[in-house]
Parts: structure tokens; C-alpha cells; sequence
């Protein structure tokens, strides 16, 4: 299978030999041509260049892209896209006046998705997570990070990964899965927290490594969840099966979450909406990403990660949606980088960089994913006419996407 896109007026992130990520000043450089040709073969891009010495192919038509912009699909590092049911009851109670946390200590919250997600059956879970995927490839993802967390039992738990496993066999999209039985603690250990980390280190961790359902490892470090002694207790015993942090950290309190996935050599470490100078400083000098949920913040109401202040420190920033039933019921990186320009003060390039090659970072997809370099994966966007790539987050509530190609598919 042959692509060959012609008359692009704009070919975003082409990178020669390309950084595994960008980080501080790095990120507002958004390297394009214009006037540009893409050639696709099979499922990786085999060239690009200027129209003025365009490559000549028999025996096909090319895709004429004039007045569009071509760039990579977005990398969406961090998600729940795999979950049973909805809360709109949640949502209206908020509305209503009580806070997400109220919520929690009610039961609901995670408890009730987990309710949920243990009463559906794997073929069910698989076929309501499989609509939210096929709307997020629409929506121009090529690349998605996966986690459990809603199943709380060690049955549930490996059920909510294989749906994601099975789905990243089906759909031509890559996907990478976490095991996040450390969401919240289940209601029959209400009282016994440590029986459920014990669950955690002795059952479900040998199992989903055994299994080979996850890469990563994730807890929730936050006040009434996971404390940090908790958290580090569950990456030392994930290490000794290879999985590697990706943690939920700093959402409400800054409690040391981030210093200890640092310590702990974390790929990622994702919210940040509290972040002190202590947590800036453990970054520096890091290899762990921070990873701004922007979408988090707009529907929970809750302060927008400094993302502006992250990157003015020399650090890198990676956008992605964290689509989940409660906090974000959304998996539109359209939006997400749109917001982080608007909310967060990120200049278009930056957003843009922070939402491909920095996400494909941050799930460990830098070598095939997130720029438009010879050998990455065909994974694009094909913009409909638009005046500059800051449109995009400038016309925010527009669909303005025309065509996906994803593993050089066309879908
Ligand atoms: O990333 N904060 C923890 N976990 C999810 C939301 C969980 C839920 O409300 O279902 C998040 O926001
Ligand atoms: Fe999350």
C-alpha cells in the first residue's frame, strides 16, 4: 500500500534525526516545510520534501492536500479510555454543589465505576471501549496509553487489561497499557489498606506481569488514596518484574509524589495541578516527563497545571487527556492542546510538541512515533483548509480535521 500526499501547504514536526524529547525553550520550535510531499509505504513514512523536486510514482493517484496542513497524529500519553458505564449523576451532583472529593468519600467516584466494571462481562467492557477508541482515531490520536484501575480486584483488574491488549491487536493504533490497581482503595479493605496493597504486591502484580498485560506501573499518590510510602512500596515491588513508573501525582496535594517518582526513575509523572519549587527542583536533571491533563482541570474546575512556569524552568511538558468516566469524560487532544494554549499560556508550538513528541515520550514510543521522520510509523493528520497551524487551537470548538492515516491506514 502506496500514499503519496502532494500540495501540502504545511508538513508539521519534520525531524531528520529526532529528539527522543524537547524540553524548555526546545519546545517552541516546530520545525515544517511548506509546500510539502509525504510519501507512506505500508505502515511507515518513507519520505517527505519540498514540491519543487516532488518524487514521481506510477501508476497511482496522490492526495492532493492544497490549503491543508499535514502533521503527526497525537500521542495520548496517559488515559482510562477502557471503563463500564458513565457518572452523569456525578456530574450533576457537582453541579449541584458538592466537590469531587465529597463525592469519593460517598462511595462514588472510582468505587463506582469499579461497581460497574466488575457487573460487565470482558465482551461488553471490549465493545464500549472499542466505540471511545474508534471516536478518539477520528479525533487524530495515533498513539494511547491505557490503564486499569477501575476493576480493584485482581479478576477485574487483569480483565480491564486484556480489553486493552485485545483492542491494541484490533485497531491500527499503538496502544501501551498500565496497571493501576493502586487507584483507590476498594470498600472491603476500607479499613485494612495494607490487605490491599498486600493484594496488590503478592497477587495482582506477579499476575499481570506473568501475563505480560503491562509495560507500566501507576498508583494514585494523593491524600486519602496512596500516600508516598505506599507508592514507593508498590514501584520497589513493580521493579522487580520490569514495570515502569507512570504516576498519578500532585491532582489536589502536593504530598512528595513527585520527588519519589523521580527517585524512582518514573517515565512520567502526570497531573501537577499543585506544584511547589521542591517538585520543579526534583525534575531538573530527570529523565521523568511531566504530563499537564488540562481537560482534568476544565471539567473538575480545579487549577490548570503550570505548564508555562514548567517549561520557563527548562523542563520538558507532555499534554495528554486522561479520558475517564469522572475527571475528564473526554479524549479529544484537539481540545486538550487548545486548552493548554488558552489556560495554560503555551504558545501553539508548544502545545503542539507537548501533545506528539513529548507524549510519545512519555509512553515510551520516541523511536516510531510523534514527528514526521523517515522509518516513524505513518501516523497523520490531514488538516482541513486552515489559514496556519495556530488555527487549530485558536478555532477551538472546530472540527477542523479532514482525513486520518493511521499505520497508513486510512481511517
Ligand atoms: O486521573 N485521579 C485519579 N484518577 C482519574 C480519575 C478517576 C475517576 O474519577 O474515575 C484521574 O483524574
Ligand atoms: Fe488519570
Amino acid at each position: 500500500m502506496k500514499i503519496l500526499l502532494i500540495n501540502i501547504k504545511e508538513l508539521l514536526q519534520v525531524r531528520e534525526n529526532a529528539p527522543k524529547l524537547l524540553l524548555g525553550t526546545q519546545m517552541r520550535d516546530l520545525p515544517t516545510i511548506k509546500n510539502a510531499w509525504l510519501y507512506i509505504e505500508n505502515d511507515t513514512i518513507r519520505d517527505y520534501g519540498s514540491m519543487d523536486n516532488c518524487i514521481e510514482l506510477e501508476g497511482f493517484k496522490p492526495i492532493d492536500c492544497t490549503g491543508k496542513i499535514v502533521m503527526p497524529a497525537w500521542c495520548d500519553s496517559h488515559s482510562h479510555l477502557v471503563y463500564a458505564g458513565n457518572r452523569e449523576q456525578e456530574f450533576i451532583d457537582r453541579i449541584n454543589g458538592l466537590s469531587y472529593q465529597e463525592i469519593a468519600e460517598k462511595g462514588g467516584g472510582i468505587l463506582n465505576s469499579a461497581k460497574k466494571l466488575q457487573e460487565t462481562s470482558e465482551a461488553d467492557l471490549y465493545k464500549q471501549s472499542a466505540e471511545r477508541l474508534k471516536e478518539v482515531m477520528r479525533l487524530g490520536t495515533g498513539a494511547l496509553e491505557i490503564k486499569s484501575g477501575y476493576g480493584l480486584t485482581t479478576e477485574a483488574e487483569l480483565k480491564m487489561l486484556r480489553v486493552a491488549k485485545k483492542l491494541n491487536e484490533n485497531f491500527p493504533i499503538t496502544i501501551k497499557t498500565t496497571f493501576l490497581g493502586a487507584h483507590a482503595v476498594p470498600s472491603e479493605y476500607q479499613n485494612d489498606k495494607d490487605g490491599y496493597l498486600n493484594l496488590i504486591c503478592n497477587e495482582m502484580l506477579p499476575k499481570v506481569a506473568d501475563q505480560k498485560l503491562a509495560e507500566y506501573v501507576d498508583v494514585f499518590c494523593e491524600e486519602g488514596y496512596f500516600s508516598v510510602s505506599d507508592t514507593e512500596r508498590i514501584l520497589s515491588e513493580a521493579k522487580k518484574y520490569e514495570l515502569i513508573p507512570k504516576i498519578h501525582v500532585n491532582q489536589f496535594n502536593a504530598i512528595g509524589g513527585v520527588a519519589a517518582g523521580v527517585k524512582h526513575n518514573a517515565l512520567s509523572v502526570d497531573h501537577l495541578e499543585v506544584l511547589t519549587p521542591e517538585d520543579i527542583n526534583a525534575l531538573k536533571g530527570s529523565d521523568t516527563m511531566p504530563v499537564a491533563l488540562p481537560s482534568c482541570s476544565y471539567f473538575l474546575s480545579i487549577p490548570y497545571t503550570p505548564g508555562r512556569e514548567i517549561i520557563d524552568n527548562g523542563l520538558p511538558l507532555a499534554l495528554a487527556t486522561d479520558y475517564n468516566p469522572g475527571s475528564t469524560p473526554s479524549g479529544n487532544m484537539n481540545f486538550v492542546v487548545a486548552t493548554a494554549c488558552i489556560k495554560m499560556k503555551l504558545t501553539p508550538a508548544e502545545a503542539i510538541n507537548a501533545a506528539t513528541i513529548n507524549g510519545a515520550y512519555a509512553m515510551g514510543l520516541s523511536d516510531t512515533h510523534g514527528s514526521i521522520t523517515k522509518g516513524k510509523k505513518a501516523n497523520v493528520i490531514i488538516t482541513k483548509k486552515i489559514p496556519s497551524y495556530g488555527y487549530l487551537p485558536y478555532a477551538f470548538g472546530s472540527y477542523l480535521i479532514d482525513t486520518v492515516i493511521l499505520n497508513g491506514e486510512k481511517i
